[in-house]
């Protein structure tokens, strides 16, 4: 997730109006930031590895004016966070600049295809193919030149472009990628995001899929891609300016748990091929060798993320048939490792900072494992040290909680099982192919959950006032249990554990009376009778109990005090439709409980020490 802004008016403070936009989006991403703008018969660009304030530092040296001009703060993902990756990106001439939000996911043919036709390129990203498109279709009309280039794209797509040959005009594109525009007085604007021109204008247009817009000082002119001219409303945004930096959500966490449907198809975003199936090889890197032959995989990871690996494992076993270990990196760094047999080091991390992870992924390597990082953030360290990457998209996470990255760790792994299997030659085309479908029909699962939300903040109403609560769960159930107990603990201060729901009678529930509720994962599956078992045992001690439940089981709600339903899906994806309604139930809580919950007490986005 990027965050792009363009301008053109009758001001000509351009660097301090597009480096304003750009701070108020810059919760869209940060890992470098640049613009570009029309001076007199060529275009100016100025771009840097850093936060924004870094470029505005060095902009604060150049004493240019312009009237029209283009930003860009990125979130890296095809090409590590440098100089010469940051937006904007100019082709051959250096006439045309673009920014771009997005994924370009055919940027590799296009890229061919271009260098072929003598195009030279300086970026390792998927953006600059689109200002060479456009170099290479201008016949005297930007907004032509735009129609005809962004027809050859595939993936997702937010762009502002600017020319030297038309000063005063920007045209902008969406597919798949936010784009408003905001209407002044003499002056128009584009952005990702409302935040970028609130100061400014409160008169928004809203860019649909399959939109451009060309704006100029005086006129803004929504078109389809194929130049037909379109009528759009104009709205009032009531929003203040930190509201609509959470488009209107209360709180960073919660915008991330309902961003989840759009990060679960970034996340899948390019992995499925035409034929249907799945080819990692080009981002991962190691060798499809050395993972045919695997007979061991360990996954190290911390907090969430280590429970996002107990998923990775239970995926890579039902289907490419290889034992894996997972392992807390905080403990495996301090034992001695087994350096025998082809083994596969996973390192799942969000931040891609971790400590301990990135000691155990250095321990692996010392004894020759191939190490296959899951970050998030690109070109962070366990990016830049594993032999291969597998990134998440998800895009920033602000939150210290972490709730879309997870379920888009969950994806990757499951991407990366049945890649892992296909390889191997464990899994039937037919059945692969069944489970792929279902991959892609998770987003509108968490679609249909996240509609529930009145029902889940009844709930977390109803429960707010308990001071402990169980998390229980039996096999795929399990790595939701843990998480739903790690998410309460951290984000409402309430004590809770995770635990094997067949460990119960082991000694746990000598804790179950009135005043100790258990959740449990009770979705339809293999143990779903054993869990059924459990939660008579609880009830029988006066235990009240929510169960978290398949659509249509009527049995269970005879059962347990309080259920949330979720979609059937199979078995090994109802991590993922399981932990979603706890990350509600324990959001709204902690909003009970009047918690910060964007940065609760004592937690850091990203443990970077022992
Ligand atoms: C997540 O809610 C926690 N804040 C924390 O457990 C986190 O998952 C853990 O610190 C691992 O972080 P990483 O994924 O960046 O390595």
């Amino acid at each position: 997730m990027c965050g792009i802004v363009a301008y053109t008016g009758k001001k000509d403070n351009i660097k301090e109006i597009l480096i304003e936009g750009l701070k108020k989006l810059e919760y869209r991403g940060y890992d470098s930031a640049g613009i570009a703008v029309c001076t007199d018969t060529q275009i100016k660009v100025s771009k840097k590895k850093g936060f924004i304030k870094d470029l505005e530092k060095e902009l604060s040296q150049e004493n240019f004016r312009s009237t029209t001009g283009i930003g860009h703060t990125r979130w890296a993902t095809h090409g590590e966070p440098s100089d010469i990756n940051s937006h904007p990106h100019t082709d051959c001439t250096e006439k045309f600049a673009v920014v771009h939000n997005g994924i370009i996911e055919n940027y590799k043919e296009l890229r061919e295809e271009l260098e072929s036709r003598g195009h030279v390129f300086k970026s390792k990203t998927d953006t600059e193919v689109i200002v060479h498109l456009i170099e290479e279709n201008f016949d005297g009309d930007l907004l032509n030149a735009v129609l005809k280039s962004v027809k050859k794209l595939k993936g997702s797509f937010a762009i502002a472009v600017v020319s030297a040959y038309e000063p005063e005009t920007v045209v902008g594109a969406r597919q798949d990628s936010p784009l408003i525009a905001g209407l002044g007085e003499g002056e128009n604007f584009l952005a990702s995001d409302i935040p970028a021109v609130l100061k400014h204008t409160r008169k928004i247009l809203v860019l649909e899929d399959g939109e451009a817009i060309k704006i100029t000082p005086g006129s803004a002119e929504v078109y389809d891609f194929d130049g037909r001219l379109r009528h759009k409303e104009v709205l009032q945004v009531t929003w203040d300016a930190e509201a609509a930096e959470k488009s209107g959500y209360e709180d960073f966490m919660l915008k991330e748990i309902f961003e989840q449907p759009d990060t679960i198809r970034n996340t899948l975003r390019g992995r499925i091929k035409q034929d249907g199936f799945i080819d990692l090889s080009s981002e991962i890197k190691i060798g499809k060798n050395i993972l045919k032959k695997l007979e061991r995989i360990i996954i190290v990871a911390c907090g969430t993320s280590y429970y996002a690996g107990l998923v990775g494992k239970n995926a890579i076993e039902l289907f490419a048939q290889i034992p894996v270990e997972v392992e807390i990196s905080s403990e495996f760094r301090y034992r001695p490792i087994l350096a025998e047999g082809n083994v596969l080091v996973i390192a799942i991390t969000q931040s891609g900072e971790t400590a301990d992870t990135l000691v155990s992924m250095r321990m692996a390597k010392k004894v020759g494992f191939p190490v296959l990082a899951i970050p998030n953030v690109v070109g962070s360290t366990a990016a830049r040290e594993a032999d291969g990457v597998l990134y998440t998209h998800a895009g920033p996470e602000i939150g210290v909680a972490a709730t879309k990255t997870m379920t888009a760790q969950m994806v990757a792994l499951y991407l990366f099982a049945l890649y892992l299997a296909q390889l191997r030659n464990r899994i039937g085309s037919e059945r692969e192919k069944k489970f792929i479908d279902e991959l892609k029909r998770l987003p509108e699962l968490v679609e249909m959950i996240l509609s529930r939300k009145e029902h889940i903040k009844a709930l977390a109403e109803k429960y707010a006032g308990f001071d402990n609560f169980l998390f229980l769960g039996r096999t795929h159930g399990l790595p939701a249990a843990y998480e739903g107990a790690l998410k309460l603990k951290e984000i409402t201060y309430i004590h809770a554990e995770g635990y094997p729901a067949g460990e119960m009678k082991h000694g746990p529930i000598a804790l179950i009376d009135e005043n100790f509720p258990s959740v449990f994962i009770a979705t339809a599956g293999e143990v779903y009778e054993k869990i059924i078992s459990n939660i008579e045992e609880i009830k029988a001690r006066k235990g009240k109990v929510i169960a978290v439940a398949t659509d249509g089981d009527t049995r269970i709600k005879e059962l347990v005090d309080d259920v949330i339903y979720v979609p059937w899906t199979f078995e090994v994806y109802t991590p993922l439709v399981t932990v979603v309604p706890l990350q509600l139930f324990t959001y709204y809580i902690g909003k009970i409980r009047n918690l910060n919950v964007d940065q609760p007490r004592n937690l850091a986005k990203s443990v970077t020490v022992e």
